[in-house]
């Protein structure tokens, strides 16, 4: 699959502002400053459809992007950001939530995991989160180009050992900077969205 045509539909931050046209969803979640949006927009192939910071707490609300006039892509903030206050850090957590609990469009989450790190807590508790709500996962280890191939072996398996990754869903090593995921991750997404 190609991605042709990008488009930025609507910023969300509850359910009534989300689309109604049914079409398929795909989530990328994950700790703040992980990469999420700079890994959509390496998919999409566009320099900053989604915007980036290197400062944690940037993507503040659902954001939702239209492509191939086909499926969304739905850009979440992070969690694990210790620099807002309590009550941001709930009314995001309870955003993303009800988002994933509910939303029926939503076919698959692509978990986003620093490569360099030992997942935290929060990884794990998202994780188990998406898998307790049924709710097709890919993990995406990002920034793989700051690792050398040895640690990125040990890396990858300290981290499938902390999530205790279920067998069924798939990991893919990525890198922005190196553009390195982007054939296996729209496969993914190609599969899924002809289910
Ligand atoms: P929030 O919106 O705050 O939740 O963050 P985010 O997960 O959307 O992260 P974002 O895409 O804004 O990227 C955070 C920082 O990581 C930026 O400085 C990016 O340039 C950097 N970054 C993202 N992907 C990569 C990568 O593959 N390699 C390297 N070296 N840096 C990356
Ligand atoms: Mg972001």
């Amino acid at each position: 699959m190609e991605i042709k045509k990008a488009e930025f539909v609507i910023s969300a931050v509850n359910r009534d502002n989300l689309p109604v046209d049914g079409k398929n969803e795909f989530v990328f979640c994950g700790r703040s400053n992980v990469g999420k949006s700079s890994f959509i927009n390496m998919l999409v192939n566009r320099k900053s459809l989604a915007r980036t910071s290197s400062n944690p707490g940037k993507t503040q609300t659902l954001n939702i992007f239209l492509i191939n006039d086909d499926f969304y892509f739905v850009d979440v903030p992070g969690y694990g950001y210790a620099n807002v206050s309590k009550s941001i850090k709930a009314s995001f957590a309870k955003m993303i939530e009800t988002y994933i609990k509910k939303r029926e469009e939503l076919k698959m989450a692509f978990l986003l995991i620093d490569f360099r790190h030992k997942p935290s807590n929060d990884d794990i508790a998202m994780y188990q989160f998406l898998k307790y709500y049924g709710v097709p996962t890919t993990i995406i280890l990002t920034k793989a180009d700051k690792l050398s191939n040895n640690e990125k072996a040990k890396n990858k398996k300290m981290i499938i050992e902390a999530l205790e990754k279920a067998d069924e869903d798939e990991i893919i090593e990525t890198s922005v900077l190196k553009k390195i995921g982007i054939k296996d991750t729209l496969d993914v997404i190609e599969r899924v969205n002809q289910e």
